[in-house]
C-alpha cells in the first residue's frame, strides 16, 4: 500500500472540520495509519515548510500552522495516495478550489485552507518521516 500525510490544519480543528476532513478520505477508500492531535513546533514547522523557507509569507505561514492544534494523518491507498488527496483538497487558493473539494467546500482565503497534503511521494515520504519517526 502506498502512504501520505495530511494535516487538517489549525483552522480546520478550530472551526471543528477535522472529522468532515478525515471522513472524507476515509470515505474515498484512503485507511487510516496513524492520527495525532498535536500543535506543531516552530521547528518542526521549519523544517516541514523549508521550501518555503526565505519566501515574504513564511514568517506567517509558521505562525498559522503553530498557532493551535492539527490533526496529524497518515492514510493509505493501493496507488499513488498523495495525488487523491490532493485532488480532495483543492487549489491552494480556497477562492478558486472547486466545489465538492475540501479547501472549495470551506474555505475562502489562501492563508487558512484548511488542509495539507504531500505534494509527491518524496515529499510523503520525508514528512512522514519527520511528523511520524516510529512508522
Ligand atoms: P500545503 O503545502 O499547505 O499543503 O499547501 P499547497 O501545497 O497547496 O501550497 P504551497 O505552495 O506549498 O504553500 C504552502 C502554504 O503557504 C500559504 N501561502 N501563503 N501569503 C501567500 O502569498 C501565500 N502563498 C502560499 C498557503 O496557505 C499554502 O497552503
Ligand atoms: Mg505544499
Amino acid at each position: 500500500m502506498d502512504r501520505t500525510f495530511v494535516i487538517a490544519k489549525p483552522d480546520a480543528v478550530e472551526r471543528g472540520l477535522a472529522g468532515e476532513i478525515l471522513a472524507r478520505l476515509e470515505r474515498k477508500g484512503l485507511r487510516l495509519v496513524a492520527a495525532e492531535l498535536r500543535t506543531i513546533t516552530t521547528e518542526t514547522a521549519t523544517a516541514h515548510y523549508a521550501e518555503h523557507d526565505g519566501k515574504p509569507f513564511f514568517a506567517d505561514l509558521v505562525a498559522f500552522i503553530t498557532r493551535s492544534p492539527s490533526l496529524l494523518l497518515v492514510v493509505e491507498g493501493p496507488e499513488e495516495t498523495w495525488k487523491v488527496v490532493r485532488t480532495m483538497m483543492g487549489t491552494t487558493n480556497p477562492r478558486d478550489a472547486a466545489p465538492g473539494t475540501i479547501r472549495g467546500d470551506y474555505g475562502t482565503v489562501l492563508t487558512e485552507n484548511l488542509v495539507h497534503g504531500s505534494d509527491g511521494p518524496e515529499s510523503a515520504d520525508r514528512e512522514i518521516a519527520l511528523f511520524f519517526p516510529e512508522l
